[in-house]
């Protein structure tokens, strides 16, 4: 599925917190948000999920506007792993990936054995099979964004949302997420502060004081220059010696 932001803004009390993004991604692209703390990105995927209503323009899937779809509705092609997402006490891990379901079930359409096959895989994905019978509150915060990334896999969208998903996981945690997130033919969007891993998405997007600053491929985005100016760091990038990859390195000074 296409999606798509247009003009869209928000504000809270008056304050205005977004403005003026147009974005586009493309039905099978990861686009990588990308921006200093308190520059907007939270906001922009719960605006791209309908959690928050924009307060001017529009985001529509495909070429559906949002708001005038209904709640399920929008669940049923778009999920959002959010960044601080709580779940309430005394629920399994394999209750809190099964309600990913829920926008599928109804009295007609009452949870089935495809339902359990479905949770199934995705904890094997998420490398969280050996815990499915813990309680969601032993957890630890890896082991959560774990169950919460699973559950939004349940939902088998077309559209995925991550907000900053790697934030709490161990190195080869982040590295295995990363890769099953790449893999999905699903359209991502994708916030993340290591911008190494930033490069490895389709398009990138830079945001800076409510805007969108600026989007497209890695390589022409991430400029020593824009890292400069968005986030105050030099970067020079090397040749890692043993695939030849460019990395980038940063220092507060030069
Ligand atoms: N509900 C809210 N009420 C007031 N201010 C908010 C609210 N949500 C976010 N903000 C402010 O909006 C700005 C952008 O926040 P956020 O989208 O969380 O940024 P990011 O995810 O890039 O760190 C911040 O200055 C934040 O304090
Ligand atoms: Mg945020």
């Amino acid at each position: 599925m296409r999606l798509t932001a247009e003009q869209l803004a928000w504000s809270v009390h008056g304050t205005p917190l977004l403005a003026d993004v147009n974005l586009t991604v493309e039905p099978g692209q990861t686009f990588g948000l990308v921006g200093p703390n308190g520059s907007g990105k939270t906001s922009l995927l719960r605006l791209l999920a309908g959690l928050n209503k924009p307060k001017a323009g529009r985001v529509s899937i495909d070429s559906q506007p949002l708001h005038t779809l209904k709640q399920r509705a929008i669940a049923q092609s778009v999920a959002l792993v959010e960044q601080q997402a709580d779940t309430t006490d005394r629920i399994t891990v394999h209750q809190v990936v099964s309600l990913g379901r829920t926008p599928f079930l109804s009295a007609l359409r009452p949870w089935s054995t495809e339902d359990d096959a479905i949770v199934a895989q995705v904890l094997a994905d998420v490398d969280m099979v050996h815990m499915a019978d813990r309680l969601w509150h032993t957890l630890s915060g890896g082991e959560r964004q774990r169950v919460h990334i699973a559950r939004a896999l349940a939902q088998q969208p077309k559209i995925l949302l991550l907000d900053e998903p790697t934030n709490h996981l161990d190195i080869r945690h982040q590295l295995s997420i990363l890769e099953l997130v790449r893999q999905l033919p699903i359209t991502v969007v994708i916030s993340l502060h290591d911008l190494n891993q930033a490069m490895e998405c389709d398009r990138i997007g830079v945001m800076d004081g409510g805007r969108l600053i600026d989007s497209g491929l890695p390589q022409d985005i991430l400029t020593p220059n824009r890292l400069q100016q968005t986030f105050g760091v030099y970067a020079h990038v090397i040749d890692d010696p043993v695939d030849g990859k460019q990395v980038m390195r940063f220092h507060s000074a030069i």
